[in-house]
C-alpha cells in the first residue's frame, strides 16, 4: 500500500475528508507549521501520528523548508499532500518532491491562483466558481491538474456562504484525486493528467 504525509496549517476538513475515505492509502503522518492548528486533533483522535514544525522559529523560507523535508523524508511517502497548507514552498522544495507534491486550491485554476479566491470570484463576478487538486509546480497554485468541482455563484452569495459550497466538494474531489493516485492510475503528460480507465462523459451533440 502507499503512503502519505499530510501537510496542514488549519482547522483541517481536508485532512479529515481524506482520513474518512477510508482510502487504500497509508497516512504516515501530519504536519503542522501551526502548534494549534485544530487537524492536529484530528489526525490524533485517528491515532496518526503528528509532527509540528513552527515556520517562527526559522529565519528563512530554506531552513524551514528544509526541516519539513527531513520530517517527511522519515516517513518516506509515495506522496506529499498539502491540505490547506498556507507557506509558500521555496523552488527546491517543489524540486524535491517533484510528481509526489499535491495540493487543494479553492478556485477553478487557473484562475484566481493565491489567497482569498471567494472573495476575488464574488468581486469578479463570476456566476461559476470551484476548487482543483493539482500535482504542485514551480508557479503558485499551478501544475497539473487531477480533478476539478465546479459550484454556481448565487446572487445572495457572501464569502462565507461560497466558501462553504465550494468546500463541499473540495472534501468530494481531494479523497477521490488520492483514490486514484492510491491505485495508481494517475500519469502525468506535460501539463495534464490522465486518468487510467476514467470516462468522463461528455454531452451528445445534436446532428
Ligand atoms: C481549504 O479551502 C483549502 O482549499 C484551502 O484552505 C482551506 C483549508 O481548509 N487552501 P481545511 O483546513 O482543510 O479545513
Amino acid at each position: 500500500m502507499k503512503s502519505i504525509v499530510v501537510l496542514i496549517s488549519g482547522r483541517g476538513s481536508n485532512l479529515r475528508a481524506i482520513v474518512e475515505a477510508r482510502l487504500p492509502l497509508r497516512i504516515a503522518r501530519v504536519i503542522s507549521n501551526r502548534p494549534g492548528a485544530g487537524g492536529l486533533a484530528i489526525a490524533e483522535g485517528r491515532n496518526i501520528a503528528t509532527s509540528v514544525i513552527d515556520h517562527r522559529r526559522f529565519d528563512t523560507r530554506e531552513a524551514f523548508d528544509g526541516a519539513l523535508a527531513s520530517a517527511i523524508d522519515e516517513d518516506a511517502p509515495d506522496l506529499v499532500v498539502l491540505a490547506g497548507f498556507m507557506r509558500v514552498l521555496t523552488a527546491g522544495f517543489v524540486e524535491r518532491y517533484r510528481r509526489k507534491l499535491i495540493n487543494i486550491h479553492p478556485s477553478l485554476l487557473p484562475a484566481f491562483a493565491g489567497l482569498h479566491t471567494h472573495r476575488r470570484a464574488l468581486e469578479a463576478g463570476v456566476k461559476i466558481h470551484g476548487c482543483t487538486v493539482h500535482f504542485v509546480s514551480f508557479a503558485l497554485d499551478n501544475g497539473p491538474i487531477v480533478i476539478q468541482a465546479a459550484v454556481p455563484v448565487r446572487d445572495d452569495d457572501d464569502e462565507a456562504a461560497l466558501a462553504a459550497r465550494v468546500l463541499v466538494e473540495e472534501h468530494r474531489i481531494y479523497p477521490q484525486a488520492l483514490h486514484w493516485f492510491a491505485e495508481d492510475r494517475l500519469t502525468i503528460e506535460g501539463n495534464r493528467v490522465r486518468i487510467a480507465g476514467h470516462e468522463v462523459e461528455t454531452p451528445e451533440l445534436a446532428a
